[in-house]
């Protein structure tokens, strides 16, 4: 069972930390939480006591004769900070080890994931844009904070970024690096097209995009540069990716020919793309009255055939859902669809019965044109690691 050291500052997000360390504890991790002094005005340690199962202390001058200070560092798995405050960032950068989180970062050779939140004006100070930049120099993981409504009436730049997110970071840095996509740019798509019929109406599908934006984050975890290029989606999309929108099927193919002229390591197409649009979108919404409607259909174009064609060397993952009544029929319609497309490798999920749709687990193939296949189970985030793994085996060696 993995030791998670679940550090609290005092910001007014600490409220939240609640809500994460109750994720980690549900995703079955052992978790310690050191609250600062300061964190304890904001949340009672009964609360962070209650949720861990473990007693709770800020101080060096807790349990003396267990050496705290050094032990709990030394048996971490991971150590997150979350929020992390400016006063925080500022002290671990200059290691300053004034009470027992800081003593703790001080002396754990653990991962350490730093979730900052603060005021806009505060994160954007030069002070603590330095000491970011110094910690993430020394190799700590600092998450950029989202962008939304802060504490008071404003809005910007320095919101924790949600516990969800902040659980599926820290779960892929835990899964290990071992396939370290440092120094690589990928570009993924995720979602669902949406083909417009009216103004009010499109031809759209049922894609989640929690597979494409797992891989987006699996991706950045393991130290990649991230383009995201999103049609719809229902899941929260990650920060530290360059974002790109694209709606329709054919604004999509405009944004994957742009990211692909910056010659990305590689181009993931996890996006149901929808293969038809209404020949011409009506101006005019279509009135109930005036009878049912027909649709004249055309082709899209293949975003992930053409991309293949215009960047034979680049490495290029396609999905495909089929409706397979076995292993062996998925595997030979795969096959087929591979060497249709002509892209490197083609990730393969049967959708017979509809189930993988929004659920957060699937089961993929993974075969490639070199004739290699995997298989795997679990959860989507998983499976992001399993097909970046693959990936990362077919890129070739970096420059
Ligand atoms: N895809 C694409 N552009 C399209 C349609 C699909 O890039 N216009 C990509 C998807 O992102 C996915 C892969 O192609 O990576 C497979 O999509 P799929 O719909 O299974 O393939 P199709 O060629 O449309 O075959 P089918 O007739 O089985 O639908």
């Amino acid at each position: 069972m993995p030791r998670v050291v679940l550090g609290v500052c005092g910001g007014i997000a600490a409220y939240k930390s609640a809500e994460l360390l109750r994720l980690l504890k549900e995703s079955g991790h052992s978790v310690t939480v050191i609250p600062t002094e300061n964190a304890l005005r904001f949340v009672g340690a009964a609360t962070f006591e209650a949720l861990s199962g473990e007693p709770v202390s800020s101080s060096v001058w807790d349990g003396v004769d267990s050496v705290q200070h050094i032990h709990i560092g030394a048996n971490a798995d991971i150590v997150v900070i979350a929020p992390a405050t400016a006063d925080f960032i500022a002290r671990a950068s200059h290691g300053i080890a004034s009470d027992l989180l800081t003593n703790t970062l001080l002396s754990t050779k653990a991962a350490v994931v730093l979730a900052p939140a603060m005021h806009s004006q505060m994160w954007e100070h030069p002070a603590t844009q330095h000491n970011v930049a110094l910690l993430r120099e020394r190799g700590y993981l600092v998450l950029n904070p989202d962008e939304g409504r802060l504490t008071g009436e404003d809005s910007g730049i320095g919101r924790l970024p949600s516990p969800q997110s902040i659980l599926d970071f820290v779960e892929n840095v835990l899964i290990g690096t071992t396939h370290s996509l440092q120094g690589r740019h990928i570009v993924i798509t995720a979602g669902g097209t949406r083909e417009n019929w009216d103004p009010v109406r499109f031809l759209g599908n049922r894609s989640s995009g929690t597979q494409g934006i797992a891989l987006a984050r699996t991706a950045l975890a393991q130290g990649a540069t991230v383009t995201l290029i999103s049609g719809a989606v229902d899941v929260e999309l990650p920060s530290g990716v360059t974002l790109v929108r694209a709606e329709s099927a054919e604004s999509m193919l405009q944004a994957v020919r742009l990211a692909m002229k910056e010659g990305p390591d590689a181009l993931i197409m996890a996006a149901a793309v929808a293969d038809f649009r209404p020949v011409a979108p009506l101006e005019a919404k279509i009135k109930k009255g005036a009878g049912i409607p027909s649709i004249e259909l055309a082709l899209n174009e293949d975003i992930l055939a053409t991309a293949t064609r215009e960047n034979p060397d680049t490495v290029i993952f396609g999905f495909a859902a089929e409706t397979a009544d076995s292993q062996e029929q998925l595997i030979a319609m795969g096959r087929e669809k591979l060497a249709a497309k002509g892209c490197t490798a083609l990730v393969l999920n049967n959708v017979h019965g509809g189930g993988i749709f929004g659920s957060k687990d699937t089961e993929i193939y993974i075969i490639d044109r070199l004739g290699g296949q995997a298989s795997f189970t679990g959860s989507k985030n998983f499976a992001a690691h399993a097909v970046l793994a693959h990936l990362s085996h077919l890129l070739p060696p970096l420059q």
